[in-house]
């Protein structure tokens, strides 16, 4: 058995093989049957002569589009193929059938979404299916090779990190004081004291309730937390790994950005140059001057500001110092401007947006209380947290980054939906 990307080459012409897949496309005439086979490697055109099959044929000709077979046959080289080769079927399987497929030509979005466990096999979705793996793949890769311990934090948890509102709550045999994670980062920064540089890909989970081109209920969330590290050293992380992230990709999936229409052109500064680095107020400065845009200093950037930001540049922004009220509880104070923390957004280039948020960790265990008092939530919930403050407590810091925003950036997709399997929303969470 071969993959199908394997005899699409000038060396397997008129060698015998065996493939099977699925059939992408048919269609026949009264002496020949054509069908596109396709396996997770590629797609071949298979002829069926009705000569050799006098037999068979009413099969042959019911064929329907992804039923799965197996094929024996011999490889021609041939310019009209779409993939331009072709086998000249000897023998086939029927292995599982198909008829009626529901997924046609011109169905809407709604429809697509209703059928995503059908949808997830066309060309588009396998693409972006693939490139996904990459991501995954050069995160770990990049953080192992930096010294980092893959580590873990519990899904449920008691407290909030990220701002109340957006919790999911969970009936946890009847409490309602237990949430589903919206990062890992209380859980995580106990355990530097340990491992020192540790990283996790898992799920977070947000009660989203806008229904936006960059909002999921449920995403995939790569993070690291860093003992000994400084505010520029976590943004060199982060600019390290996006990098990678954009490498692998360059390298390992130029046919799928083919099939998704994308530009590299636009990808490959994020790899040849270094990202830019500006400060808030920089960036409303920049709003201002280049956007019209007028925006009081302490409000924080919006999806349109964002936009209209990175639109200005072809690599990602870090945008850093933020105003204080903005941003979350345990961020550090700048020490020389107690109105704003060292927090970082990294900005993807050509109005993508946010798909990082790390910052330097407040160590201070007085502010770290008061700013949870400010916010409304009870400083005994996060004792354990704040014991990271009370024994040996060293600078440190971390980001998180949205998988499937850097996933919808790198694709150039029109919605972040498209940059999971199946994808949760405030309207959504079947199939
Ligand atoms: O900026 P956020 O909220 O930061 C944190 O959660 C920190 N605790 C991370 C850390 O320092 N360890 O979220 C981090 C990233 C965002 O930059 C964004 O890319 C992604 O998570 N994100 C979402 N992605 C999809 N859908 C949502 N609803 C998202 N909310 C955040
Ligand atoms: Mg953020």
């Amino acid at each position: 058995m071969m993959k199908i990307a394997d005899i699409l080459k000038d060396d397997m012409d008129g060698k015998d093989v065996e493939v099977r897949g699925w059939i992408h496309r048919e269609r026949g005439s009264n002496k020949l049957k054509f069908i596109v086979l396709r396996d997770s490697s590629n797609h071949v055109q298979c002829v069926f002569n009705k000569e050799m099959f006098e037999d068979k044929w009413a099969e042959i000709d019911h064929l329907q589009v992804e039923t799965s077979l197996i094929i024996r046959g011999t490889v021609k080289r041939d310019e009209r193929a779409p993939t331009g080769y072709e086998v000249k079927v000897k023998q086939y399987e029927i292995v599982g059938k198909s008829e009626n497929f529901p997924i046609t030509k011109d169905q809407s979005i709604e429809f697509l979404a209703d059928m995503r466990h059908l949808w997830l096999r066309s060309t588009k979705m396998t693409a972006i299916l693939k490139i996904r793996s990459t991501v995954f793949g050069a995160i770990h890769e990049y953080f192992r090779s930096n010294g980092f311990y893959e580590y873990q934090s519990p899904i449920f948890q008691a407290v909030q990190c990220e701002g109340g509102s957006e919790l999911f709550s969970v009936d946890y045999f009847g409490r309602k004081d237990v949430f589903l994670a919206q990062t890992w980062q209380l859980y995580a920064e106990p355990a530097i004291f340990a491992l020192e540089k540790i990283y996790t890909i898992a799920p977070s989970f947000r009660a989203e309730k806008s229904k936006t081109s960059r909002h999921l209920t449920e995403y995939w969330h790569a993070e690291m937390e860093v003992a000994w590290a400084d505010f520029e050293g976590i943004q060199d992380y982060g600019e390290g790994c996006i990098k990678h992230i954009v490498k692998n990709v360059l390298e390992k999936n130029a046919a799928e950005l083919k099939v998704l229409g994308r530009d590299i052109s636009k990808l490959k500064p994020t790899l040849e140059k270094p990202f830019v680095r500006i400060t808030y107020t920089d960036a409303l400065k920049i709003l201002k001057e280049k956007c019209g845009m007028e925006i009081e200093w302490g409000k924080d950037l919006r999806t349109i500001e964002e936009e209209k930001l990175t639109a200005l540049y072809d690599v990602p922004v870090i945008c850093t110092m933020y105003p204080k009220k903005v941003k979350a509880f345990y961020m550090m104070e700048d020490p020389k401007n107690p109105d704003v923390v060292l927090g970082c957004d990294f900005l993807a280039p050509e109005g993508y947006g946010e798909i990082i948020g790390g910052s330097q960790r407040e160590h201070n265990i007085e502010k770290i209380k008061q700013r949870l008092i400010e916010q409304g939530e009870n400083p005994a919930q996060y004792e354990f947290y704040l014991d990271t403050r009370r024994y040996g407590s060293v600078p440190h810091g971390g980001f998180g980054m949205g998988i499937e925003r850097v996933v919808r950036w790198i694709c150039g997709l029109e919605t972040i939906k498209d940059a999971i399997p199946f994808p949760r929303t405030i309207e959504r969470y079947k199939p």
